[in-house]
């Protein structure tokens, strides 16, 4: 049976018609198809337990166990993203894509809401690297031409006494650990533009969480290119935001796009549970 897919206009689209805990092969493809076409695919109304989450992420490919989330107690697969109510960092506030640190960075991630705030607050937010991409202007273009840039986990889960400031608290308080495997990371190189694996669309692939510099630019002008890029990148046109409800799921692809989580309801508790699936090298 074909889902019905209804697309936001900017980045993403909502499918409706599909239970994720009982897929058969023709709605994968259907999702997939979606996946590459609208970067990221959200689901209302399921109930999806940890196995049936698993199992969906499988079903797209192999899993990463994210190396510095706090990882669920029964279901080491799954990432946990919590906030408590007396917590003020909240994990993945600052806009990124998971694993551009890696050599063959995640394919996308799976996000299942498990408590969300009473308030209504904790959306998160998306953005369209393949609508940036498009609507780069011609100067800037000229200069990415062919460029590649440096990605590193160091800044963000390392040890290092000036390491990404949101990340803390969230050190201190056990929900990010494992520092001394960032601290020995390499950084990777990724051209700055990449053509998607999937949809063969061209896709804008830096981000503010984990790039760190443009290879052969001193940093000054490395740093000045980066924040032309994401002062771009970062335009409301090529944006949505995405409201959680109890049943919510998304699919998001972390070669074509970015996301913020909001962390607007203080004195509330958020879980969601995160998987990552393995991607490629990019080129
Ligand atoms: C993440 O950045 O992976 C978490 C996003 C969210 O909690 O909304």
């Amino acid at each position: 049976m074909a889902l019905e897919i209804h697309p936001y206009g900017r980045v993403g689209a909502e499918i409706a018609g599909v239970d994720l805990a009982r897929l058969d092969s023709a709605d994968l493809a259907q999702i997939r198809a979606a996946f590459a076409e609208h970067g990221v695919v959200f689901f209302r109304d399921q109930t999806i337990d940890e196995e049936a989450q698993i199992a969906f992420a499988r079903a797209l490919g192999p899993i990463n166990i994210n190396r510095f989330f706090a990882a669920h107690p029964h279901y080491p697969e799954i990432a946990l993203v919590i906030k408590e109510p007396h917590q003020t960092a909240n994990i993945g506030g600052g806009w990124h894509t998971d694993h551009s640190y890696d050599a063959e960075p995640a394919l996308g991630s799976v996000l299942v809401a498990r408590e969300l705030p009473a308030s209504g607050g904790g959306a998160t937010a998306f953005a369209s690297m393949y609508a940036a991409y498009d609507a780069l202007p011609d100067d800037l273009r000229a200069q990415i031409e062919g460029a590649k840039a440096v990605h590193s986990a160091r800044h963000v889960f390392g040890s290092a006494t000036n390491a990404y400031e949101a990340n803390r608290e969230t050190r201190k308080d056990g929900r990010i650990g494992n520092a001394s495997a960032a601290d020995v990371l390499e950084d990777v190189v990724h051209p700055v533009v990449i053509t998607h694996p999937l949809s063969g669309k061209r896709a804008l692939y830096v981000n503010p969480g984990f790039t760190i510099g443009i290879v052969g630019l001193e940093q000054e002008e490395s740093q000045a290119l980066l924040h032309a890029l994401y002062a771009h990148a970062l335009d409301p046109r090529f944006q949505e935001v995405f409201h959680w409800q109890p049943g919510s799921v998304a699919l998001w692809d972390n070669r074509a796009t970015w996301h913020y989580a909001h962390n607007d309801y203080h004195g509330e508790r958020r879980e969601m549970h995160r998987i990552t699936i393995e991607g490629e090298a990019l080129n």
